[in-house]
């Protein structure tokens, strides 16, 4: 599709920064983005310029100010100063000036000329179409200020750049969160992130003091507790059910709190990942979040709101031979179908959302972004400055030009569409091979409607060993068991939140739709369901008809082994009573002897 519109073609030099664009109130349609650009002219922002989500913003009239966090930033997030060097950036934009202060390099010592990536043209998404018919572009050094309608160029991503990120993917994010969370208070802003893993990092310095507790899932992301753990942050699991973590266990942890007891202040900050939930797959509906917003305000807690799986919202799943659900016909539609995000429902400001392009373009990116209320951006902004900066300009140029320059707001939409549609195949997939080979027995799920993982709940009851073997003994076999027939799982307990000294009562494994081939996935869950069976001395279904737990290979070898035992003892007593025997008659003939001897002596007693 076309670029955006770009009008105001002005000349640019390194001294130059952006040139501020008057929010208007128009409500954030695709179409008004690019109404509401048209009429703000070129964007013109060159290195290191600053940017601020307010310069893309739709007017904020008459909403509320966000809450003020101060209670709650940690030592650490208090002591961060602005950063000498990147506040002397705002002198860039002084016509004429020339620049000794800062210690950015000359673009001309910058060995790449120009850069360029195939990728795929609205709509046709394919990897073979694109293949085939991509489009090409390329950034080159100074296409900002020697092409006509060049916004971002390889001179300005590859320098120094500030702590929010480039202002040409600033502008991105921010309207894009804005058609989608559209926050109902007036001072959020965006900064760049790179990845949530970081932002997750950077949000708890921002927040906790060693030896504070968070509260999250009771399964939760392993790298979060991890991260946190390496903080001296201990988590307090909520409990779940098939919609994430539930409300009423949240309410009362924090109603109990008994900081004696448990060693820590009350926990303030709540770390969730709401859609395809990793590693449960769990998706929170509207009710279940605006509930646990209730609960948060109630308790003054701040949400940290983990996305990245959001846009892997898929279509309703139907069973194993329903017709599919047809895809949303318009981006409109497609919206609508997603679940509101907390940001959407944030009207207090108590919300940090991290989004990430990892899960929607590629990992390897590295580029995400955080928003949040002016005063948490701003600390976030800080702990950019003196820790990773920003992301890679390589990256943050290479998600521009596709992004912004090729697709736009409409094609990445459409974008996410085609992925949804991906990932429901993929998900009807292994549901599918789910039903043909794991043994409903003892092998339960809930069809995940957002994600890339399926959650698999093992009856370990009904394993023949669950009385002389702990479940995580169990666990671990199941686990060893698969990977002997061919297939990785995850051990659900990788993810408990809470770790030291806890015993889970449940057995999960972790799968996901979004590794492996089509046909591959099958395999592996048919593998998985053959080491289940054996582990559980289940009959292979072809012989079962149904599955069954009447026949137990486990039972079958305490029967086996009575028998040997029995034989054993019979043996023994028959060789005993032969021994007993011979010995007698060993006397017998040994006292006749004597006699005879003593007859030929002649001497009888
Ligand atoms: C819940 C959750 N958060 C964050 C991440 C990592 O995101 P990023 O690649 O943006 O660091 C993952 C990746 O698996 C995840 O599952």
């Amino acid at each position: 599709m076309a670029p955006p519109a770009a009008v105001g073609v002005e000349a640019l030099t390194d001294t130059e920064a952006i040139t501020v664009i008057i929010p208007d109130p128009a409500t954030a349609t695709v179409q008004d983005i690019a109404a509401r650009r048209t009429k703000a002219g070129k964007l013109v922002a060159g290195t290191a310029a600053y940017s601020s989500s307010d310069f893309f913003k739709s007017s904020v009239a008459g909403k509320p100010k966000a809450k003020r966090w101060d209670h709650y930033i940690s030592v650490e997030g208090k002591a961060r100063q602005p950063s000498v060097l990147k506040g002397a950036a705002v002198y860039l934009k002084n016509p004429g000036l020339i620049s000794l202060g800062g210690g950015l390099p000359l673009p001309a010592n910058f060995p790449l000329e120009e850069i360029s990536i195939k990728v795929p043209t609205v709509p046709h998404f394919s990897e073979a179409s694109t293949k085939a018919s991509g489009t090409t572009l390329a950034a080159g050094k100074y296409d900002a200020s020697q092409t006509e309608d060049g916004i971002y160029d390889l001179s300005i991503a590859l320098n120094y750049g500030l702590g929010t990120g480039s202002a040409q993917m600033i502008r991105f994010v921010t309207e894009h969160t804005e058609i989608v969370c559209n926050p109902p208070y007036a001072d959020w802003q965006c900064a760049l992130t790179v990845g949530s893993t970081s932002a997750t990092d950077m949000a708890f310095r921002m927040f906790c003091e060693r030896g504070d507790m968070i509260l999250c899932e009771e399964y939760a992301f392993a790298s979060a507790i991890e991260t946190a753990a390496a903080l001296g942050i201990k988590a307090v699991g909520i409990a779940m059910d098939a919609e994430g973590l539930m409300p009423s266990s949240m309410d009362e942890i924090l109603s109990n709190w008994d900081e004696k007891a448990r060693g820590a202040r009350k926990p303030f900050v709540l770390y969730t990942v709401p859609s395809g939930q990793n590693p449960t797959g769990a998706t929170q509906s509207v009710a279940r979040r605006r509930e646990v917003y209730k609960v948060a305000q109630k308790h003054d807690v701040y949400i940290l709101e983990d996305e990245p799986y959001y846009f892997l919202q898929m279509q309703p799943y139907t069973g194993p031979d329903a017709p599919a659900v047809p895809p949303p016909a318009s981006n409109e539609e497609f919206l609508s179908s997603l679940v509101p995000t907390y940001l959407s429902l944030d009207t207090d400001g108590r919300v940090m959302r991290m989004d990430s392009f990892s899960k929607v373009i590629a990992p390897g990116t590295r580029v995400g972004w955080i928003t949040a209320s002016e005063q948490i951006v701003e600390r976030y902004v800080r702990a950019n400055e003196s820790s990773v900066q920003n992301p890679s300009g390589i990256s943050q140029i290479v998600l521009y030009k596709l992004l912004d320059e090729h697709w736009g707001h409409d094609g990445y939409l459409k974008w996410l569409v085609h992925l949804r549609m991906e990932y429901t195949t993929r998900r009807d997939v292994i549901l599918g091979a789910c039903e043909k080979f794991l043994p409903k027995a003892v092998v339960s799920w809930n069809p995940p409607a957002a994600g890339m993982f399926l959650w698999l709940k093992l009856d370990w009851h009904a394993h023949p060993h669950a009385k002389t073997k702990t479940i995580l003994e169990l666990e671990d076999e199941i686990f060893l068991a698969a990977v002997a027939k061919g297939v990785l799982m995850s051990k659900g307990s990788w993810f408990l939140a809470e770790r030291e000294g806890f015993t889970p009562t449940e057995m999960f494994f972790r799968a996901t739709f979004a590794a492996a081939a089509e046909d591959k996935m099958t395999e592996a869950i048919e593998r998985f369901g053959v080491a289940v069976r054996e582990s559980f001395g289940l009959n292979p279904p072809a012989l079962a008809g149904a599955d069954s737990l009447t026949f137990r290979y486990g039972d079958e070898e305490e029967e086996e082994e009575k028998k040997k035992k029995k034989k054993k003892k019979k043996k023994k007593k028959k060789k005993k009573k032969k021994k007993k025997k011979k010995k007698k008659k060993k006397k017998k003939k040994k006292k006749k002897k004597k006699k005879r001897l003593q007859k030929m002596d002649g001497w009888v007693s």
